[in-house]
């Protein structure tokens, strides 16, 4: 274990619930970040019974928390609608803040509180975890070193089958439902990966289990560069289909599930002049005359095409707390910045808007 030092910073929790603890005890476990976790205010009695119970000071109200001057920092971790109230409060009070994701409920609120931090100098930063995810960080690098060409076209999906929790997150005026909910990271990670505005986008949004908020949704992005995603969010698929799939005109990518099932398939030279008819299904077909046969075993039958597992990559999601102790120490730059968070929350409000007048909405000029 390295040497301990005093901890510099002193951090309190906004929302003792499941995020709550969690950031608690990923502070807790790092030795490296000397961010102390010292208290919580939450509005529920049986979260400060958790709390007490793992030896943290208990505030009576959020003021209370705010006018600790041996708190710096502040992690938001309550339901969505209640992020821009404390954030803008917690940053006039000259608290760095660290805030769970969706951020906001629109981009207007964000706009807004970014201005504020900026304003007052002091931290603001959304806990967008899932840019750090294994399935995305493999994708992004074969995207940026072209391991299957130049990529053209992306499918990205979470597939659930348990509905929403029954919980908060049915309710629209707690932000509730997928677009603020799993929207915020799939897109998110969608526009940290693509460097080029987005043009087009076309939603559709799911309320097949009668909630008021939207229990799914499918949008297709088109990027300047010519680009295009499709982002699937079900929390109705029994059977989840891939989590990313992407091709080139010379490839394609799958990654299956959490567990990093996935390969990818390239071509390695020039194609052959033309293909033999084969029977598929109950007819003869060139065009689609299948090319792998053991896609399991990664073997290829049909030069010039080869199998390759996925590439390594080696990501740490504690470096969001790394990251936010090197800021509020002066020594680096947010790896989430407020901007790319209004960004996100913009295409996301375009999404809706698709689907609310069925029209393709342009949320970024080329
Ligand atoms: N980044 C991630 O992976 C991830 C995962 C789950 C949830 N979240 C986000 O974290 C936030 C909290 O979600 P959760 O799953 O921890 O919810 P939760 O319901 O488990 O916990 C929320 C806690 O906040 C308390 N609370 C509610 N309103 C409050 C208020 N006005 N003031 C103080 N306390 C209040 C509740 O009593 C509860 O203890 C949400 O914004 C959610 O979207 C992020």
């Amino acid at each position: 274990m390295s040497e301990q030092t005093a901890p510099a910073h002193k951090l309190a929790v906004i929302g003792y619930g499941t995020q709550g603890v969690y950031h608690t005890r990923n502070l807790r476990a790092l030795d490296d970040v000397a961010i102390d976790v010292v208290g919580i205010y939450d509005t529920d009695p049986r979260a400060n019974e958790d709390a007490e119970a793992d030896g943290l000071h208990v505030y009576a109200s959020a003021e209370e928390v705010l006018a600790d001057e041996a708190i710096d920092i502040v992690f938001i971790c309550t339901p969505n609608d209640s992020h821009h109230d404390y954030a803008v409060s917690a940053l006039r009070a000259g608290k760095h803040v660290l805030c769970e994701k969706p951020a906001m409920m629109n981009a207007a609120e964000m706009r807004e509180v970014a201005a504020v931090a900026e304003e007052t100098g002091k931290l603001f930063m959304v806990h967008q975890n899932r840019r750090w995810d294994p399935d995305f960080n493999v994708i992004k690098k074969i995207y940026d070193e072209q391991l299957i060409g130049a990529p053209t076209y992306l499918e990205q999906r979470i597939h659930g089958s348990r509905g929403i929790p029954g919980d908060w997150r049915q309710l629209p005026e707690h932000g509730g439902g997928m677009i603020l909910d799993w929207g915020v990271h799939t897109v998110d990670r969608l526009l940290t990966m693509v460097d080029s505005p987005v043009v087009d986008v076309y939603g559709e949004l799911s309320f097949a289990l009668g909630h008021e908020v939207d229990d799914g949704f499918r949008a297709h992005l088109t990027f300047a560069d010519g680009f295009r995603a499709m982002v699937d969010v079900s929390t109705t698929s029994f059977l989840p289909e891939a989590k990313f799939w992407m091709q080139s005109a010379t490839g394609t990518v799958v990654i299956e599930d959490w567990e990093m099932n996935g390969r990818m398939v390239r071509r390695t030279g020039a194609e052959e002049d033309d293909a033999t008819p084969v029977q598929a299904g109950v007819g003869l077909t060139k065009t689609m005359a299948p090319r792998i046969l053991d896609y399991k075993a990664l073997a290829s039958t049909t030069p010039p095409v080869e199998v390759l597992p996925l590439p390594e990559v080696d990501v740490d999601v504690m470096d969001f707390y790394r990251n936010a102790r090197d800021v509020v120490d002066g020594v680096a730059e947010p790896v989430i910045t407020n901007e790319s968070v209004i960004r996100c929350l913009t295409v996301l409000e375009a999404i809706v808007e698709s689907s609310r007048t069925h029209e393709v909405i342009h949320p970024e000029q080329a």
